[in-house]
């Protein structure tokens, strides 16, 4: 067996979660990230069915049978993945009903999976739908984000607007634009259920006062759908309440969409 701990996905997961503490992203346990990992890609570092505990996930996560996927810890900080990946992660194969999680790596103070894995679970069942080449769904805290969630009404149609507004390359990044939740608990079924909902027809989902949830086939394209909104929504924070000299008008939205031959949310616009 190879060590794992030279595995890409293991430095994938230590890099990114050290780059999004760093942009304050994730203050404390704040965030979480599930990577689906391709069995042969595990393989060389670790017997698939070698199961060192089972851990119930709470619910039937059917459609996940016999995937594999490396999660943050609940309670964990990501400011400490990176000096310690074993404790502070786990691999888990979800077994054939789908209630049950098999530890196969990690965790290793006796710890689990975040409490926010229905969430991360029912995305990513709907992502795979949408785009069998998904692979992360991403959780996270960003300031500015956040901050618009206090002061900016929470409608689909209008925050994206707003947010493509913002700076021109928005539209490019997010032509799909953006599902909104209101506050709900976190980490429970319910909010899981809402989120994959919204991720039927969304990559990023905002939870009012909470913070934002992406979806990506890998890890840039995740962080930089993530990393995109949270600079338009700087862009807005920056400004808010200041007399406007310049806008991004509809119809420069719609010359861009030609331009990048985007399929954008035209129900957005206007
Ligand atoms: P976990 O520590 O369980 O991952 O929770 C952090 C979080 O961001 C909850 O939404
Ligand atoms: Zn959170």
């Amino acid at each position: 067996m190879k060590d794992i701990f030279n595995a890409p996905f293991i430095k994938e997961m230590t890099e990114t979660t050290a780059l999004m503490y760093k942009l304050g992203w994730d203050e404390r346990n704040g965030g979480n990230i599930s990577y689906m990992l391709d069995e042969e890609k595990v393989t060389p570092y670790l017997d698939t069915e070698d199961v060192i505990r089972e851990i119930p996930t709470g619910f039937a996560a059917k459609e996940l049978a016999g995937k594999i996927f490396i999660v943050t810890g609940t309670g964990k900080y990501f400011k400490n993945v990176e000096k310690d990946p074993e404790n502070n992660l786990g691999i888990i194969k979800i077994s054939e009903s789908g209630d049950t999680a098999q530890l196969l790596w990690g965790y290793s103070d006796g710890g689990r999976f975040t409490s926010e894995l229905p969430a991360h679970l029912m995305s990513h069942t709907q992502r795979l739908k949408a785009n069998p080449e998904n692979r992360i769904i991403m959780h996270c805290h960003p300031d500015y984000t956040l901050a618009m969630t206090q002061v900016h009404e929470m409608d689909e149609k209008k925050l994206t607007r707003t947010l493509w507004g913002q700076m021109t390359e928005s539209i490019v990044v997010f032509p799909d634009g953006i599902g909104v939740l209101p506050w709900m608990v976190c980490g429970t079924n319910d909010i899981g259920i809402a989120t994959a909902e919204k991720m039927k027809k969304y990559r990023l989902v905002i939870w009012t006062l909470h913070g934002i949830y992406g979806a990506g086939k890998d890890m840039d394209e995740t962080f930089g759908l993530i990393e995109t909104v949270e600079k338009a929504a700087k862009q807005y924070m920056l400004t808010a309440g200041l007399p406007k000299e310049n806008a991004i008008t509809d119809d420069n939205l719609r010359a861009l969409a030609k331009a990048f031959n985007l399929t954008i949310r035209e129900d957005f616009l206007g």
